[in-house]
């Protein structure tokens, strides 16, 4: 027996949490009763409906793509852009680990496992992003140490962080900074940044927890094996 919104999730109909807002918009049927509880268990021998069409439990699949800029980090698009669904050919119904800006390149997870994406994207999940900046004005040390301690945004402190200075282009008036963060706050980089004056002008994610993108291209897709998939639920325990 296991709960409702778990067992949504592992068919791949979306997260756990999205789960239970489909669950409390009274979108999910078991055996012809609408279920509105989240505390419902249910067990392999149950049929369990969204809007009325049965799902069932997938196999699990894992990707890294090194998604490039102008592609949507969500399943369908209103103004018709790119999604980084749609560069990725498999049938199974697979969705994103967090969320990249639409011109926000790089290291990008995506798999049909709900739980796996639950506990990486939770706060408590810690897990390191790294992403390299290209930043407008020179930086200084004194500004690395401000964003590294945290910085306010939305009234709230950001977490510590690992900034580098990795190259100053005095001539062009340009920074290009390193930075690792264990949150995903909505566009946290470019805000950091702007806290300190400085306009983020590209960005790209080079490192999710253990994971790189070693030898890939842009645009170019990966299943994570097995050993990959083992040490990320590591990560999260
Ligand atoms: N921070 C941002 O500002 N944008 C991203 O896409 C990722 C992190």
């Amino acid at each position: 027996m296991e709960r409702l919104q778990k067992y949504l999730s592992e068919c791949g109909v979306a997260s756990r949490r999205k789960s239970e807002e489909l669950i409390l918009q009274g979108k999910v049927k078991v055996n012809n009763e609408i279920i509105t509880n989240l505390g419902y268990k249910v067990n392999d021998t149950d049929d369990v409906y969204v809007d009325n069409i049965k799902v069932f439990k997938e196999e699990n699949v894992y990707y890294l793509l090194y998604k490039p800029e102008k592609t949507i980090c969500s399943l369908h698009d209103e103004k018709g852009r790119k999604t980084v669904i749609d560069l990725i050919d498999t049938k199974e119904k697979i969705f994103p680990v967090g969320r990249l800006d639409y011109d926000t390149s790089g290291l990008l997870l995506l798999t049909n496992d709900g739980n796996l994406t639950n506990k990486l994207t939770h706060p408590k999940g810690n897990i390191e992003k790294t992403y390299y900046a290209k930043v407008d004005g020179i930086v200084t040390i004194k500004e690395i140490n401000i964003l590294e301690n945290g910085v306010i945004l939305d009234g709230v402190k950001t977490k510590k962080a690992k900034v580098k200075i990795k190259k100053i282009d005095k001539k062009n008036n340009k920074s290009y900074v390193e930075i690792t963060i264990t949150e995903g706050r909505n566009h946290q980089v470019k805000n950091m940044f702007l806290s300190i004056n400085h306009k983020v002008l590209k960005l790209k994610r080079i490192k999710y927890a253990f994971l790189t993108l070693e030898n890939m291209s842009v645009g170019e897709y990966r299943k994570l094996n097995i050993k990959e998939v083992k040490k990320l639920y590591s990560c999260v325990k």
